[in-house]
């Protein structure tokens, strides 16, 4: 039997939790030292470490836990079906400084559900009993899940809510879309509420919270205890800290595109890698940017210049030109994306891994 060990604080006592969401290729060391620059979230979640048989906890994985300096808790994310090899990492992982274990219950790329791992357990709730079982008994601090509402519909959900219940989850994030449903359709937040009122533990509401203002709605519409946020913060990465003033019914900070300009620039800085060429790294930029100019302008201008640059002077040119140059700097950055304005992922990288949940692979 596990005592009952309580979430880590938030930053407001009382207030709504907020984290950022796992995502692939994306929430590593660097995105989330930047994100912490303009306002961490109550809790940080890892990309998901792989588990199978010959699985080593990924290194570059390992750094946004052991190299932690954001000030806040980092839960590592698991995805897998093989319990021994779960137990085997979690207890692994359990060495590193993780604030808990959390496990991937909705990862819809059909490359991962065909294997009946993440969004495919939806599928079979059995299987999932043994797997909370197995990590509940292997993790004696916090145990975490993050779910889909089911596969193809919700004919499952209640019961792996249930087992949620029987195997004192701690901390549950529904993100309020089927497997099927992939990022793009509505999301259910009727089914987050359904999820609240019967999880014995809090629960994170995720999928579209695009601003403050919506995660105060969502809140409400739901009841949840917090909010979970992934593509947002990619746009946004202020998004945070505009959420705990709203939360705590004060004004909420406006940005410039100037603002912009210097996340821009933080970002490039940070994700460099030694020895990626130029190009390449310009090319990973354009994933997070075809985020960020969701809400530079209502047009799509800058993105349609950001998509065709090749070199880091010509993407700073651009970025001078449309977020600082005459007028640009004192205008607003939009809190929510513009109407119509897609971030659809360029084909452009050459290592493309689109074995997950990659940026390759997702639109929003
Ligand atoms: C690029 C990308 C990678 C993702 N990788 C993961 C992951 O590793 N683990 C996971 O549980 N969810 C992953 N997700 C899903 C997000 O955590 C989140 O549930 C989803 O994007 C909906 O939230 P949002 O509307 O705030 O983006 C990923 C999403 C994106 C966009």
């Amino acid at each position: 039997m596990n005592a009952s060990v309580p979430l880590p604080a938030g930053h407001l006592s009382g207030a709504p939790l907020t984290a950022l969401a796992p995502m692939q290729d994306v929430t590593d060391l660097a995105f989330m030292r930047v994100i912490a620059h303009y306002g961490a979230p109550d809790y940080f979640f890892t990309e998901f470490f792989r588990v199978h048989v010959q699985s080593r906890p990924e290194k570059h994985i390992l750094r946004s836990i052991d190299e932690n300096t954001t000030g806040r808790p980092v839960f590592a994310q698991l995805i897998g079906e093989d319990l021994f090899q779960l137990e085997r990492t979690a207890r692994e992982l359990l060495r590193h400084p993780v604030a808990g274990i959390d496990l991937n219950l909705g990862c819809p790329a059909p490359k991962v559900y065909k294997k009946n791992v993440g969004g495919g357990l939806l599928r079979e709730p059995a299987k999932v009993g043994e797997i909370l079982a197995t990590l509940r008994a292997a993790v004696p601090g916090l145990f975490t899940v993050k779910m889909r509402i089911g596969f193809d519909d919700t004919a499952n959900f209640d019961r792996i809510l249930d087992l949620v219940n029987e195997h004192r989850v701690d901390l549950l994030t529904v993100h309020g879309r089927t497997v099927k449903e992939m990022y793009r359709s509505e999301v259910h937040y009727d089914w987050i509420a359904h999820a609240v009122a019967r999880a014995r533990c809090p629960v994170l509401a995720n999928g579209n919270v695009l601003s403050a203002a919506r995660a105060a709605t969502i809140l409400s519409d739901t009841r949840a205890a917090g909010v979970m946020i992934g593509r947002h913060a990619i746009r946004n990465p202020w998004i945070f800290r505009p959420c705990r003033e709203q939360f705590a019914g004060q004004p909420v900070t406006r940005l410039s595109l100037a603002d912009v300009r210097d996340y821009i620039e933080r970002l490039y800085r940070a994700t460099l890698q030694p020895g990626l060429l130029e190009r390449y790294h310009v090319n990973k930029m354009k994933k997070y940017l075809n985020f960020v100019g969701q809400s530079v302008d209502p047009t799509g201008a800058f993105l349609h210049d950001m998509r065709r640059v090749e070199s880091e002077a010509e993407l700073f040119l651009i970025c001078d030109r449309h977020l600082i140059a005459g007028e640009a700097g004192s205008r607003e950055f939009a809190p929510e994306p513009y109407p119509g304005v897609i971030a659809r992922p360029n084909c452009e990288t050459p290592t493309a891994e689109a074995d997950g949940c990659s940026l390759e692979t997702i639109t929003a």
